[in-house]
């Protein structure tokens, strides 16, 4: 069992550049679309987190053939081994469930286990189904597993009744090899659902509209193999920019894309921090002595993401006042608040909003986590609280943040990993 430990100092600030990785919520993604193709598709910037070998895994299983060097992949599947998504890989990563429309697509068929609920909620999948079903799939479930079939998708006009990436994403897939046109309404705006449009773009796919609600999509026989370069992961950009607020540090972030940041850029200069974009890949963040409290929503892109929603309350725990956060994504994305007051913050629940009161020194204390973006906290609470924070359970952390504890040791703090 692996544990991070920190030696914090609310006297320290985080000084130096760092390199932001790839996203792992556009490669998953174009990684699962790659089933669409028998040719190879090339992915450049690929972040190296346990999400990507969890998805990796999946493929080779699908009957994928992959080679990673590096952060660049390349991986053909030229023909299906398998179309059984098994509940041990759905359940390790519920992005798995993003293979159910490319196999349907090109295979015809699918068997892709339930994921169930997770930590941050109960995370349903009814909006992928019903829009397959739209498109002509049969599916039923069985033994905990949807099986999906269809002889042949055919476009038609859906309407997602709330906003879903992973949704999105799933039915844009499909609907590139269906047959006739698409019409796709009320999809999500993330850049990851744009990144995704362009490669399937690249290889062949018809598609109209893309960064908008509406998408049209022709359907056509095949598509072929592409490169690709994974965006810039705007969430551990994020990250580091509250890091930068938190820390009243100097930290230079490269290899982003400052306008997919766009609402946490905002909240954090209303909280006092300086950001300045330097040369359109690079953030120069610049943390001030009092840090003023924002209350924050989080909803859909463009707005207030809600895997920065456990930073951005860390931050507020060193506001001069009061915050309130409110979380409309998920319906238990609160789990971190718990471990924030052991290590003396002053935070109550009610519903789906946090009250934060600022500002509050942090004592280091041995802390536990539960998904990825609390651990992600748990790291910048760390940071400042006086003395020892043990984060337990690291391996939330390694799904999504690539070399995590390097990049923040090089900005001058005292973290380590544990292997016992
Ligand atoms: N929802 C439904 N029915 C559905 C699909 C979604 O009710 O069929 C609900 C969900 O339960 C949730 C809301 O709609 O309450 C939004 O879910 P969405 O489908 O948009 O999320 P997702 O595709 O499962 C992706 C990211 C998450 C990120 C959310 C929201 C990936 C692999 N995951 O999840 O990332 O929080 O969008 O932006 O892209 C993370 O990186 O830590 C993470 C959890």
């Amino acid at each position: 069992m692996e544990k991070i430990r920190i030696i914090g100092n609310s006297n320290l600030q985080l000084k130096g550049k760092v390199k932001i990785s790839g996203a792992k919520n556009a490669v998953l993604p174009a990684i699962a679309a790659c089933l669409l193709t028998g040719e190879k598709v090339r992915l450049k910037n690929v972040p190296l987190v346990k999400d990507v070998f969890s998805i990796l895994t999946l493929m080779k299983e699908l009957g994928a053939e992959y080679n990673i060097k590096k952060n660049s992949l390349s991986i053909e599947i030229k023909k299906i081994e398998s179309d059984e998504a098994s509940y041990q890989l759905v359940r390790a990563m519920r992005a798995s469930i993003l293979v159910l429309g490319p196999l349907l697509a090109r295979f015809g068929k699918a068997m892709v286990a339930l994921p169930g609920g997770c930590a941050i909620g109960s995370r349903p999948i009814d909006l992928h189904m019903h829009g397959l079903e739209k498109l002509g799939a049969s599916i039923s479930l069985k033994h905990g597993y949807i099986k999906a079939e269809a002889k042949k998708l055919c476009g038609k006009e859906i309407e997602f009744e709330r906003k879903t990436v992973g949704g999105t994403e799933n039915l844009i897939m499909a609907a590139c090899l269906a047959h006739g046109e698409t019409v796709l309404k009320n999809c999500s705006l993330e850049p990851e659902v744009i990144s995704l449009c362009r490669l399937l773009a690249k290889m062949g796919a018809k598609i109209d509209g893309i960064g908008h609600e509406t998408i049209r999509i022709n359907g056509v026989k095949e598509l072929g193999g592409a490169s690709h370069e994974i965006i810039p992961d705007r969430i551990e950009a994020g990250t580091f920019l509250v890091a930068g607020a938190l820390t009243r540090g100097n930290i230079v972030l490269t290899s982003v894309q400052p306008n997919h940041l766009h609402t946490v850029i905002e909240k954090l200069r209303y909280a006092g921090a300086k950001i300045e974009t330097i040369k359109n890949h690079s953030l120069r963040i610049t943390g001030s002595e009092e840090i003023m409290p924002q209350d924050v929503t989080t909803s859909p892109y463009p707005g207030f993401p809600t895997d920065m929603q456990a930073q951005f309350i860390v931050l507020m725990t060193q506001a001069n006042g009061t915050s309130i956060i409110t979380e409309t994504i998920f319906d238990r994305r609160f789990s971190h608040i718990n471990e924030l007051l052991r290590l003396g913050a002053n935070i109550e629940i009610s519903g789906d909003k946090a009250k934060v009161r600022g500002k509050t020194p942090l004592s280091g204390a041995e802390t536990i986590a539960t998904d990825l973006r609390a651990s992600a906290s748990l790291v910048l609470a760390g940071l400042i609280a006086n003395g020892e924070t043990i984060i337990n359970e690291t391996e939330h952390l390694d799904r999504g943040y690539e070399k995590l504890e390097e990049k923040i040791k090089s900005l001058g703090a005292y973290i380590e990993r544990i292997r016992k």
